[in-house]
């Protein structure tokens, strides 16, 4: 008897280390303890077994084991049912995932690349300068000699108060790097950041971005110009979009025009950005003045040129409808986060 007893209390410690997570494995506790072929009816089936004066006494265990066995199996299955409950209340299936939050280009970027890629396809090369620039580079090269008036333009900041260095006041200091070290064919745009000692506002801030573009070879005209900047225009902003230049001057082109293009945010209508003129100027150029070439040993006799620079901010607003040119440099992710792109 003493072996049942022993035998009794091992399947009672089983059976409380059981669990069941499903349907499936509540079933297998159910037919191994609780079936017809299960141990508890084995273990009731030793009763015949008990001598007459122990039956009492040994039928009190066996029954407790089976209502041991039995509270089990109910208290496996309650637990089932309440998690099959919690898993369909809380958890709805048909929800789309948690997203993983992915950056975004800043605006000026994505201006910036789509520029630079619309001209790649005409031919255009990708030329970089220093923003720490020289007075030779920035001015004097450029027919801007010590004194121009014209210097007065373009409000520049020095560097460690030296006349000889400052912060690039224009992407047109990368014309004089490429033309002392390439000769014709040259074609290169170059993105790029500039700046200038201006008081920030809403319209000016002290600094920006241009892309200048250079095209010097043989039989370089004013009507190559005109058509490489349409074709920008028409890619940038779509067919219907229309152009005028205006004489100009800059010191580094001669003849110089300023081109403008008709406003996208009010179609021409008149609104604050076109100041109700209908047209939004986007860039400076011009052909380039002979007197460039001289001083890089180009014959002004044998190449022409053209040469423009424009403003990537004032074609983002355009694009964008970005009226504040202070926005660009906030790193508010709020505004950040609404620009997407491929580019
Ligand atoms: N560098 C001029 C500016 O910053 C723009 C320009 C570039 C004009 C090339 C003519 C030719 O205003």
């Amino acid at each position: 008897m003493e072996e049942l007893l022993q035998q009794i209390e091992q399947y009672k410690q089983e059976i409380a280390a059981t669990t069941a997570a499903n349907a499936e494995e509540l079933e297998t506790f159910r037919i191994k303890y609780l079936g017809t072929k299960g141990i508890v009816k084995a273990v009731m089936g030793e009763m015949k077994n008990v001598p007459g004066d122990q039956r009492k006494e040994f039928g009190q265990v066996l029954n407790a084991f089976k209502i041991f066995a039995e509270e089990k199996f109910a208290t496996l299955k309650d637990s089932i049912a309440a998690g099959a409950q919690a898993t369909g209340s809380s958890i709805d299936w048909s929800l789309p995932g948690s997203t993983i939050p992915v950056g975004t280009r800043h605006p000026l970027s994505i201006v910036r690349n789509q520029i630079v890629s619309i001209f790649k396809r005409i031919g255009f090369a990708v030329a970089e300068g220093p923003e720490i620039e020289d007075d030779w580079h920035n001015f004097t090269a450029l027919n801007l000699p010590e004194n121009h008036p014209a210097r007065d333009m373009q409000d520049t900041f020095y560097v460690n108060q030296s006349p000889d260095y400052l912060l690039r006041t224009h992407t047109s200091s990368v014309q004089a790097r490429v033309m002392e070290k390439q000769k014709p064919p040259i074609r290169i745009i170059c993105p790029g950041r500039v700046y200038r000692n201006e008081t920030i506002s809403a319209r000016a801030h002290c600094f920006f971005h241009q892309v200048e573009g250079l095209y010097v070879d043989d039989n370089v005209s004013f009507a190559d110009l005109k058509q490489a900047l349409y074709f920008f225009v028409q890619e940038m902003f779509g067919k219907d979009v229309k152009v005028r230049f205006r004489p100009s001057y800059f010191p580094f082109t001669e003849p110089s025009a300023e081109m403008d293009i008709s406003c996208s945010v009010c179609a021409g209508e008149g609104c604050s950005l076109c100041k109700h003129t209908g047209w939004v100027e986007i860039l400076g150029c011009g052909m380039v003045h002979p007197k460039l070439l001289e001083n890089f040993g180009i014959d002004s006799n044998k190449y022409t040129g053209y040469a423009f620079g424009m403003g990537v901010e004032r074609i983002c607003q355009l694009k964008y409808k970005v009226n504040d040119l202070r926005l660009y440099s906030q790193n508010d992710v709020r505004f950040l986060r609404q620009f997407t792109s491929a580019l």
